[in-house]
């Protein structure tokens, strides 16, 4: 297995901002945007193209779109999550041509999330492929929920998870995300699916979205790697959680998988000092925010001066 580094994608202006009530003015989602590409991050999240009634947190996502999509430097992935056609149209209208669509691997969920059976997501998932000829850019991976348990229905079978991997390969899908949405799973389980889909989808890319419920983010994006996974999901401040799923909270935090690669001495090729400022910003525009992360609290000891600028300890505030 090689050791070459891993690549982090921040989901905190997508998976963070969508569980916050307040509405971010959309100026602070804009420098949000421009200090996590200060950070090194190679791939930020930034929206959801969705039904603003359903979340009104999103409302202004073409805007944010089309401000930041210019300032993103060469080899920075930007992508939106969409739950349907219209938000794939919306996206792409906006120039975004990255494209997550989330569906649920539990039927209850899904429902509930966006309102469709997971036979009609996948139907609306064909019609959003076939955008290709006029957007030959476009690129679509696919973000599977509740993989490792669903609020109403309890765990899901790594069998029935299998069965719609394939189903997402035979139409054509190549990037996939495997999401712990409610924090059920523990690394014996993400070692299992990950294996699986790795092993039988070699030229497939799985990437890994494992909240931090019950405090195993970490443990179970380690077990991810052993299995061969390279893209990890973070938000800064260890924000998040899904609306539409009760349970659900933060994200395991960036800064703590940089952490915990940076310990191992695997390269993530992003800045600890800069994601401390984009969770001291996003303070100072949000000052009630409750951030779940260890390294927010407890800093990152001297030795480990390697990822920091100077060297020193970093404490946060
Ligand atoms: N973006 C913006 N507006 C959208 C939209 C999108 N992607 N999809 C639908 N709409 C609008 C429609 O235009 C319609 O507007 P109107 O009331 O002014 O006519 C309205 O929403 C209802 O459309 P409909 O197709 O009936 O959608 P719905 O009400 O069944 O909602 C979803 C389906 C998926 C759009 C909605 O449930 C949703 O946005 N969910 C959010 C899921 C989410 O973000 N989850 C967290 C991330 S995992
Ligand atoms: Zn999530």
């Amino acid at each position: 297995m090689d050791n070459s580094g891993v690549f982090i994608r921040d989901v905190m202006m997508r998976d963070g901002l969508q569980n916050l009530k307040d509405f971010i003015p959309t100026d602070a989602k804009i420098q949000l945007f421009r200090m996590l590409v200060a950070t090194g991050i190679r791939h930020i999240e930034f929206a959801s193209f969705v039904n603003p009634k359903a979340v009104p947190q999103f409302a202004d996502a073409s805007q944010v779109a089309r401000a930041v999509l210019p300032v993103t430097p060469t080899g920075v992935e930007v992508s939106a999550l969409i739950p349907n056609l219209k938000g794939a149209q919306l996206a792409l209208d906006s120039g975004v041509r990255r494209l997550a669509f989330v569906m649920s691997v539990s039927e209850s969920h899904n429902m509930n999330n966006v309102r469709r059976s997971t036979a009609e997501s996948i139907d609306e998932l064909k019609r959003i492929l076939a955008l290709k000829d006029e957007h030959p850019n476009m690129i679509v991976d696919v973000g599977m929920a509740t993989v490792f348990g669903c609020p109403f229905e309890g765990k899901i079978s790594p069998k029935v998870v299998l069965q719609f991997v394939r189903r997402f390969y035979e139409i054509g899908i190549r990037g996939m995300a495997v999401a712990d949405t409610v924090g059920f799973g523990n690394p014996k389980e993400i070692k299992e699916v990950c294996r699986l889909c790795v092993l039988e989808f070699p030229d497939a890319v799985f990437s890994v979205h494992l909240h931090n419920t019950r405090g195993l983010g970490s443990a179970n994006a380690l077990a991810a790697y052993e299995s061969g996974i390279r893209i990890f999901d973070g938000a800064v401040g260890g924000l998040g959680g899904c609306p539409f799923a009760p349970g659900a909270r933060g994200n395991t935090a960036t800064e703590d998988l940089v952490y915990m690669f940076e310990a191992m001495g695997i390269p993530t090729g992003t800045n600890m000092d800069a994601l401390l400022e984009v969770a001291r910003y996003f303070r100072s525009v949000k000052p009630d925010i409750h951030f779940s992360s260890n390294i927010l609290e407890a800093g990152v000891p001297k030795y480990l001066g390697a990822i920091t600028r100077d060297g020193t300890e970093q404490k946060w505030s």
